[in-house]
């Protein structure tokens, strides 16, 4: 994608001629195209995605909705507030719906942030977070890290007057790393009330029982907090874009006034009502994720490759010049995530695909690896 930092006309303001777009993991088509094979033929674990698809349930719900399409969706997106609602055990004035988790993340940005203000957040943040606050030209207060984690004393200390928002992933991306319950409950206590916490849960489904925390319990507690999460990974919908964040009343009101209008479709709202109730389909993505980080973990540990231990569904693998191995993987037809733009220029991000999926990734990163 080209960038329009240049155009000679237009008069952008400083921030917006700044931004980057955000890098995604390279689309299956694009190489197969460039290396001359079948789509079938690639293998990509870059974007971690759910490698079962979708649910049986959700599946049928998006074929009944093929014929919704000449109306506009429910703006209010009242199906789906009411099934997660019900889920969550929160009011529906609780809830705001968005395009993948990503656009809550923005609308945070969007009503906190200004030029004078700052976001608060961790060296190896998503890298939503950082293009979100760019684009309000806001400024950026990036903590950092503490064994890959986040450093949450020092981004404590790094709250003032001008702070306008707080953002942490909990796991993070790209580093799978993970702050336990308690510390992040003590964490969000001690942020002052009036410095709103953005909460990124995207990979929550995922963490094993005995890391579960009820982060919905602190937002009944802390009218500073919005918890967001997706139904783009272990639902398995990242295709479709449907997201959500639960926060107080008066805080999920400012988010739904200015969310743009309609940003949830209504094949989207249909397949991620199903998505909800199938149970078992999300028991089944918990666990082939599991058996896909302990494969990936035993072939990096035959390689002699240094990986972090992740909370989600991706492990952060070091590999040395990260750029060169990634061009030999791509050549041999494998996709996966380099994170040069996060400051980690020698880690590869793998997702953990299917049994299949993973056994090719880790042969390819063999032979890439050699030269
Ligand atoms: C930490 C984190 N937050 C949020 C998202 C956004 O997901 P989506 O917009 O698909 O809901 C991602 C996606 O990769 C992520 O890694």
């Amino acid at each position: 994608m080209s960038e329009v930092n240049e155009a000679p006309v237009w008069r952008l303001p400083a921030h917006i001629r700044a931004s980057k777009p955000y890098q995604p993991g390279k689309p299956i088509e694009a190489l197969a195209r460039e290396i001359g094979v079948a789509a079938e033929a690639i293998v990509k674990l870059a974007s971690n995605e759910n490698p079962l698809g979708m649910s049986e349930a959700a599946r049928l719900a998006l074929a009944q909705a093929a014929n919704a399409l000449a109306r506009y969706p429910d703006n209010d997106c009242h199906a789906l507030v009411g099934a997660l609602s019900r889920k969550l055990d929160v009011p529906p004035d609780w809830l705001v719906t968005g395009n993948g988790s990503e656009c809550i993340l923005g609308l945070a940005a969007t009503a906190f942030l200004e030029p004078g203000r700052h976001a608060v957040y961790a060296q190896y943040s998503f890298q939503a977070f950082v293009n979100a606050v760019q684009r309000t030209g806001a400024g950026h207060r990036v903590v950092p890290a503490r064994g890959f984690g986040c450093d949450l004393d020092a981004m404590l200390a790094a709250i003032d007057d001008d702070t306008g928002l707080v953002y942490l992933a909990n796991p993070g991306n790209p580093t799978g790393s993970f702050v336990p319950g308690p510390q992040l409950e003590h964490f969000i206590a001690r942020v002052p009330a009036h410095v709103p916490i953005v909460l990124d849960e995207a990979y929550f489904e995922y963490l094993p029982d005995e890391d579960r925390y009820d982060s919905l319990a602190w937002v009944r507690r802390h009218p500073n907090l919005i918890v967001t999460r997706t139904f783009s990974k272990a639902y398995g919908l990242a295709g479709l874009r449907v997201g959500y964040g639960v926060a107080q009343p008066e805080l999920a009101a400012l988010f739904n006034r200015i969310r743009p209008a309609f940003v949830v479709t209504e094949q989207a709202e249909r397949a991620a009502v199903a998505a909800l109730d199938d149970e078992a389909f999300l028991a089944r993505s918990r666990a082939e994720n599991a058996r896909g980080l302990a494969q990936l973990y035993a072939g990096c540990d035959r390689l002699g490759l240094a990986y972090l231990r992740s909370r989600a569904n991706f492990v952060l693998v070091q590999v040395g010049d990260a750029a060169a191995v990634n061009a030999r993987l791509l050549r041999q037809g494998v996709i996966v995530r380099p994170v040069g733009v996060y400051g980690l220029p020698q880690w590869l991000r793998i997702s953990a695909g299917t049994a299949a999926q993973n056994a090719r990734c880790l042969e390819a990163l063999g032979q890439a690896l050699k030269g």
